[in-house]
């Protein structure tokens, strides 16, 4: 078949043999391109988590933005918050090429039918919160992110990028803030402390389940959605937190931390994923929160909604007139 034989004109078994060739020569399908179902069914619940993930966690932390110790500190988080309002919405319109309303993702939310990452469940009590997920949550998505700037859906993959940009600016602030603490006062060094025990364990789960029990994964690598498995990015998050916590001056708790000369990895402790469960089940710290605030973000917005369709009704209308 011609390489540049348009979608509509080839049959199913030649356009998923053109699909396949696309995915084994690490180029880009493209919102055009025909795609099996359930490889788009795969990244509209993907992406849609992913976007729902931004748009939750700006909760968390813009629960500190009146709080922050500082003006600096203000303005640094208030950007950071922005930032993730910004990534929602390139996740939410990278989504939207493959066929799902914007109107359908945020029901799905609300409705708690759709889900998102289980990390922004817990509260954040301290400031040293602040530095705790920015360090760990953002790093973990840093590692969990940079490879997705590959994924074979160009829409998602460019989205990424930018994405992934802006998460390391993430990671370094929380870096800073909790080198602060922990270089100050021993209230402040204890508050860094405490935190970091907090957080630790449900970042590293933020990679999902172990690979025996993540049976989706292997489609998606197959794919070239993912292109490492959940196993694998953790330990690359744990190996790159552990020199970090030494220039901290905070210890990460876990006792079974070591380096393993054999595997040439940090070694690590098991996890909780009884808590994950019950955590991903709505049963978290502050699910029901999150949602109720979501919900009624959404409804207080129905008259910009609604102004905006006006809006665009009254210029269509003019512009049908002239
Ligand atoms: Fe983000
Ligand atoms: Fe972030």
């Amino acid at each position: 078949m011609a390489k540049n034989t348009p979608s509509f004109a080839l049959s199913e078994q030649e356009a998923l043999a053109r699909f396949d060739e696309i995915i084994a020569a690490d180029e880009r399908i493209e919102p055009s391109d025909w795609m099996p179902d359930a490889y788009r069914k795969t990244l509209i619940r993907q992406i849609s988590q992913h976007a729902h993930s931004e748009i939750i966690g700006m909760q968390p932390e813009g629960n500190w933005i009146t709080r922050a110790p500082s003006l600096k500190r203000k303005a640094i988080l208030m950007a950071k918050v922005q930032d993730e309002a910004g990534h929602g919405l390139y996740l939410y319109s990278a989504a939207q090429t493959l066929g799902i309303g914007r109107d359908q993702m945020t029901e799905d939310l609300i409705s708690g039918k759709a889900k998102y990452s289980s990390i922004f469940n817990y509260h954040t009590p301290t400031w040293a919160d602040i530095g705790s997920i920015g360090w760990l949550v953002d790093g973990a998505a840093i590692c969990n992110q940079v490879p997705l700037c590959r994924a074979s859906y160009g829409p998602y993959g460019r989205a990424m990028v930018r994405i992934c940009k802006e998460e390391s600016f993430h990671q370094r602030q929380g870096f800073e803030i909790l080198l602060h603490l922990s270089r100050g006062s021993k209230a402040q060094h204890d508050m860094a402390q405490e935190s970091v025990n907090r957080w630790y364990a449900p970042a590293l789960m933020m990679f999902g389940p172990p690979d025996a029990q993540s049976p989706n994964s292997a489609q998606s690598m197959a794919w070239k959605i993912k292109r490492f498995s959940n196993d694998d990015l953790r330990q690359r998050f744990v190996d790159m937190i552990v020199p970090q916590s030494e220039v901290l001056g905070l210890t990460l708790p876990d006792r079974a931390i070591r380096w393993n000369e054999k595997r040439g990895h940090f070694d690590y402790g098991d996890l909780d994923w009884d808590e994950f469960n019950e955590v991903l089940k709505g049963r978290g710290p502050a699910n029901s929160i999150r949602l109720e605030r979501r919900k009624q973000a959404h409804d207080d917005g129905a008259w910009v909604r609604e102004a905006a369709a006006a809006y665009a009704a009254r210029e269509n209308k003019e512009a049908m007139a002239s």
